[in-house]
């Protein structure tokens, strides 16, 4: 399976993940300080920064999309329980 790193710039942590992971998992695990709620896409909560490699995230879906800009997010924001990671190098901290 093709592998993707994924670095947590606030902990200054890189850590390689199988292509599909969804970042609020990798985050949660090494004790990254982006925030969660509801985990559904729905809540806002986990809204992060997407400082590098945002090519090599899956899409915002039409829910993210409505999400992010009800929360006025900026263009590289991106919602953790909501973008997967499809291979590359992603660099990530909390918005
Ligand atoms: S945790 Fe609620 S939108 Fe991601």
């Amino acid at each position: 399976m093709a592998k993707a790193n994924v670095t947590f710039e606030d902990i200054n942590i890189t850590v390689s993940v199988p292509a599909g992971t969804r970042v609020i998992e990798v985050s949660e695990k090494v004790g990254a300080g982006i925030t969660y709620g509801c985990r559904e896409g729905d809540c806002g909560t986990c809204i992060m920064k997407v400082t590098d490699g945002w090519q090599h995230l899956t899409e915002p879906s039409v829910l993210e999309d409505k999400v992010l800009r009800e929360n006025m997010a900026g263009k590289h924001n991106r919602l953790a329980c909501q973008a997967q990671i499809l291979g590359g190098n992603i660099s990530v901290k909390p918005a």
